[in-house]
């Protein structure tokens, strides 16, 4: 089976950790956001991933040349040249997905972050013969998604409305599809979005069925989402695997930290932290709801809480950083600066105190 992951768009909402990265590469739980799914796409069988992107091919092409060889899969990418929306890159990539054997295949957004209910999707396709299965979740607010209206008993969807205005349900496009190589004959290439001008139309002709995801779920792609989807993830690691999670008397709730990273005396983490791979933390740090992301260091007795330290960036002693402070990649926090939302380009040092949410540049 093969599978396209839209990975375009600049990830501005992500900013300033996209400064660095494309946004599937940035780190989520340890690893990239795309790895994710690409080892989700190979444990149900999916042999080749084709990279939906119209911009920096080299760096992605790069980066998971060594997880092609690993994993086991064929990665390549689908170059745009200019962005061709949500539909486009599938009429593009059309002679890699449609070869031949009439064999459906996935289309992922790519900053979702889920259990991935593959296996119960192909099943589901199978199961009600029409031309493309979707799955939809629960929201509080789903003015910001795509918004599914279904038929409970059966899941054939009766209307598909992208980012609706006035209410109209509470189930929303998770983004993880399964489309017959037919969906490829209703969409021309140029810039257009399958969430407006290809799902109703299917929607209005019967064909589109829905399938409600087990599980949690989250959109990923800004700060305040990405901490959310953290909690998630770790929740739901917590009762698949509770082996990956970090324990003792320094642990509070769920907390990932790789193998690599130090951890000093007298340190509280938790709840739901990453700490990425040769990280150090040292004595009295206190931790909670925060990403720490590859090479970062955090000096004695400083306090971060619901943040996203970047990649090779340091903390200093007694600092405080929280409210959705977000440092980009090797940012330097110096001692005793307390941060209350500061959104920080990369490679700057925060030498005075950031009293109000502001991007620092
Ligand atoms: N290749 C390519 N080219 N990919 C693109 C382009 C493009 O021009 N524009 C967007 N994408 C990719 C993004 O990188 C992302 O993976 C996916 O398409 C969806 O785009 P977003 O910008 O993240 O859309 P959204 O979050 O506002 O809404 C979408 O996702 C929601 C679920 O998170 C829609 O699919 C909604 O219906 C859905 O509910
Ligand atoms: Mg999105």
């Amino acid at each position: 089976m093969k599978a396209l992951i839209l990975v375009g768009g600049f990830g501005t909402r992500l900013r300033p950790l996209t400064l660095s990265v494309p946004k599937p590469l940035v780190d989520f739980a340890n690893k990239p956001m795309i790895l994710h799914q690409i080892e989700a796409l190979k444990a149900i069988g999916v042999t080749e991933v084709v990279l939906a992107i119209n911009y920096q091919p080299e760096v992605m092409l790069n980066f998971l040349k060594d997880f092609e060889a690993k994993l086991g899969i064929k990665i390549t990418c689908s170059q745009e040249t200019e962005p061709l929306g949500t539909a486009g890159p599938l009429a593009l990539a059309r002679d890699k997905l449609a070869d031949g054997s009439g064999e459906p295949f996935f289309v992922l957004n790519s900053d979702v972050i889920s259990e991935y209910p593959l296996k119960e999707m192909i099943e589901f396709h199978k199961s009600h013969g029409g031309e493309a299965s979707i799955v939809v979740t629960k929201v509080d607010e789903p003015s910001k998604y795509g918004v599914v209206v279904l038929e409970e008993s059966t899941g054939q969807v009766e209307r598909f409305v992208e980012k609706p205005k006035l209410f109209v349900g509470n189930k929303i496009n998770a983004g993880i599809y399964l489309l017959n190589p037919s969906v490829l004959d209703r969409i021309e290439l140029r810039p257009t979005s399958i969430e407006k001008e290809v799902f109703p139309k299917i929607a209005a002709e019967k064909m589109l069925y829905a399938m409600v995801l087990p599980g949690f779920w989250m959109d990923i792609g800004q700060p305040r989402d990405y901490i959310t989807g953290l909690r998630l993830y770790l929740d739901s690691l917590r009762k698949k695997d509770a082996s990956k999670l970090a324990s003792g008397t320094h642990i509070v709730g769920n907390v990932l930290v790789h193998e690599s990273a130090k951890i000093g005396e007298g340190c509280l983490i938790g709840p739901d932290v990453a700490i990425g791979p040769g990280c150090v933390v040292e004595a009295g740090v206190r931790l909670s709801r925060c990403t720490v992301m590859r090479g970062v260091r955090i000096k004695k007795h400083a306090c971060i809480s619901s943040s996203i330290i970047g990649w090779h960036s340091s903390v200093g002693e007694w600092a405080r950083v929280e409210n959705m402070t977000i440092l980009g990649e090797d940012v330097h926090v110096c001692d005793e600066i307390y941060s209350n939302g500061g959104v920080v380009l990369p490679h700057k040092e925060i030498k005075s105190s950031i009293l109000k949410p502001e991007i620092v540049m």
